[in-house]
């Protein structure tokens, strides 16, 4: 079978496009990671990327006044490189809606909350001033809402007495980068689809997202 052409969108670090690059060259994805987009040419998962061979796409939307215009611009340039699928993977803007409207159902996000809890900024400080027991991670479909498309995986750990911010972010980092993974191998095996709003599994909607296990497997 042909492998997938992925673009992986990042504005940071990038440690969640280097584990997908490890999944892709281990076999545990069967996919390329065709080019890695940017709107913050100085980030260093861009600098990483392009140490790595793969193409890279950067353009700064800070100060480009027209954020739609820059939207549709940036996106056109990401569909030249013939993606299947669009991966936000730490990638902080939130996309206008007509401009992702040709990739809704082939656009996914990875964020550090279990959704529909705590969309946006600053998860760890919310979950742990909510008095949380659990917080986790989420792999959505992404919609024009912020953090708001239907969920697909969702990977859950206990918050620990004593926690921090800053506990709660080393701790989840490793399972997101595994939820991610496995998000990307489940949608490459064609078992779910979008479809009016819902996922659906094997042809059924499905009644909530799916829990990453300790095997790394879905369920
Ligand atoms: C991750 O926690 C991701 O969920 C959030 O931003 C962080 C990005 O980390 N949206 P990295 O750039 O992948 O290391």
């Amino acid at each position: 079978m042909s492998r997938a052409r992925l673009a992986v969108l990042v504005s940071g670090r990038g440690s969640n496009l280097e584990a997908l690059r490890s999944a892709c060259e281990a076999g545990l994805i069967a996919a390329d990671i065709v080019l890695v987009g940017s709107n913050r040419p100085h980030a260093p998962a861009v600098r990483w990327a392009h140490d790595a061979g793969i193409a890279t796409l950067a353009s700064d939307s800070r100060g480009c006044g027209d954020r739609a215009a820059w939207d549709r611009g940036f996106l056109a340039e990401v569909a030249a490189f013939w993606p299947d699928w669009i991966v936000l993977a730490g990638f902080m803007r939130q996309l206008d809606g007509p401009a992702i409207s040709k990739w809704i159902g082939r656009m996914i996000n990875v964020h550090p909350s279990l959704l529909p809890k705590y969309p946006g900024l600053h998860t760890h400080r919310r979950v742990l001033e909510a008095g949380e027991r659990e917080h986790g991670a989420s792999v959505h479909f992404v919609t024009a809402e912020l953090d708001g498309g239907p969920v697909l995986a969702q990977v859950r750990m206990p918050v620990q007495q004593g926690d921090t911010p800053e506990s709660l972010a080393a701790r989840l980092l490793p399972l997101e980068h595994r939820l991610l993974v496995a998000s990307v191998a489940f949608l490459l095996s064609h078992r779910v689809e979008l479809m009016s709003g819902c996922i659906w599994l094997e042809g059924v909607p499905m009644s909530g997202p799916l829990q990453l296990d300790e095997g790394l497997a879905l369920r």
